[in-house]
């Protein structure tokens, strides 16, 4: 068997295949501190709690921190921010390993082979991604596993480009980033990312409208459409102009980034488009017409949305890495003289 697993700046989550169907684990990654008490104590006791104590104090992690950050009255905490382990938070790495064995859970053989996601370095910050793809390395071989990084833009192509030869542009919508990934017969030719994704949104409408952030955000997660008919002045509002600037934000770094000699001359590429961020009704019709009136040095065969947004990474995971076991079996079965050499999965191991 194999996994793939997405480490998101909001969402973690596994893939692996039981027989015809993909099964997903999915938890936020997210959590809160609170103080021990009897009452916190019988809370956690019924039921299946994902949480650390330590001493006076515990740590409860996943999609069950934003409830007991309701009830108890604290914030919520992020392990990570802008795709990668966040410098800010001094219990990040304990916060993610813990999150990332409950979702992925432990291997069904020794050195069971695991692709996760990483992001490319992005273009218009400082931040290096080394650490943060080592770090999550080093958990999952700790755990038992021949773990591997995947580029997420990559990832997308894996999961939703198979129809068209792993050939197209992928993109992957998140929380803290937007990656974008330029692949060819599996081959990634171009990739990079953006340190900015859904949370630099709701910064910006918050601010631009006074509203605390997590309202922005849930505001936007619950039934905003990207149809520019309503709430002038209002967070909605507010919420288009920024999605419409955070586009064309991507498409410009695209057209500065993709170099015609990237591209082969004739070839439509397709485009994917990925990730919450992408969830909005209208948001690929609204890509594709800012995509339309860019300046990009190739032709685009069209637009779309993948099948399901919030699983392609994960999924593209587990398929290079279902790839890369076959291949490994085949070599370990001694068959000689292949004819044909099949599609290596890219990684960004040498990066
Ligand atoms: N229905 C929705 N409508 C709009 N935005 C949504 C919706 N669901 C989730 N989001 C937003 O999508 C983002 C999370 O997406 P995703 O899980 O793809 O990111 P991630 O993989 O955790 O982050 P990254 O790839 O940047 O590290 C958040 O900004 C969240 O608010
Ligand atoms: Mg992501």
């Amino acid at each position: 068997m194999a996994k793939g697993l997405d480490v998101g700046t909001m969402n973690i989550l596994s893939a692996k295949q039981e027989r015809d169907e993909t099964v997903f684990v999915q938890q936020r990654n997210s959590f809160v501190e609170i103080e021990y008490s009897d009452m916190a104590e019988q809370m956690l006791s019924r039921s299946e709690v994902l949480h650390i104590r330590k001493d006076d104090q515990v740590y409860v992690l996943g999609d069950d921190a934003l409830n007991f950050a309701n009830i108890f009255n604290q914030e919520t905490r992020r392990p990570m921010s802008q795709g990668i382990l966040s410098s800010d938070e001094q219990s990040a790495i304990p916060m993610m390993k813990l999150i990332i064995e409950q979702v992925v859970g432990s291997p069904d053989r020794p050195d069971e082979k695991v692709f996760f996601s990483s992001p490319a370095d992005p273009i218009d910050s400082d931040l290096s991604t080394l650490y943060h793809q080592k770090t999550i390395q080093s958990f999952l071989e700790d755990m038992g596993y021949d773990a591997e990084p995947i580029n997420e833009g990559m990832a997308v192509i894996y999961s939703d480009l198979a129809d068209n030869d792993f050939t197209g542009l992928g993109i992957s919508f998140g929380a803290g980033m937007t990656n974008v990934c330029l692949a060819y017969y599996a081959v990634p030719v171009m990739k990079f990312s953006v340190a900015r994704g859904g949370d630099w949104i709701d910064e910006q409408a918050a601010q631009a409208t006074g509203t605390q952030v997590d309202k922005v955000t849930s505001i936007k997660e619950d039934d905003f459409e990207l149809d520019f008919r309503t709430d002038v002045g209002g967070v909605e509002g507010a919420l288009s102009i920024y999605y419409e600037n955070h586009l064309d934000y991507v498409i410009d770094k695209v057209a500065e980034e993709v170099d015609e000699e990237d591209v082969e001359e004739g070839l439509d590429v397709p485009v994917v488009v990925t990730g919450g961020t992408s969830m909005p009704e209208g948001f690929e019709k609204l890509f594709e017409r800012h995509l339309e009136d860019a300046d990009i040095p190739f032709s685009i065969s069209g637009v779309r949305h993948a099948d399901e947004p919030m699983y392609s990474v994960a999924r593209g995971g587990l398929v290079a890495a279902r790839s890369d076991e076959d291949q490994a079996g085949g070599a370990n079965a001694g068959t000689s003289g292949a004819e044909e050499e099949p599609v290596e999965p890219q990684t960004d191991d040498d990066d």
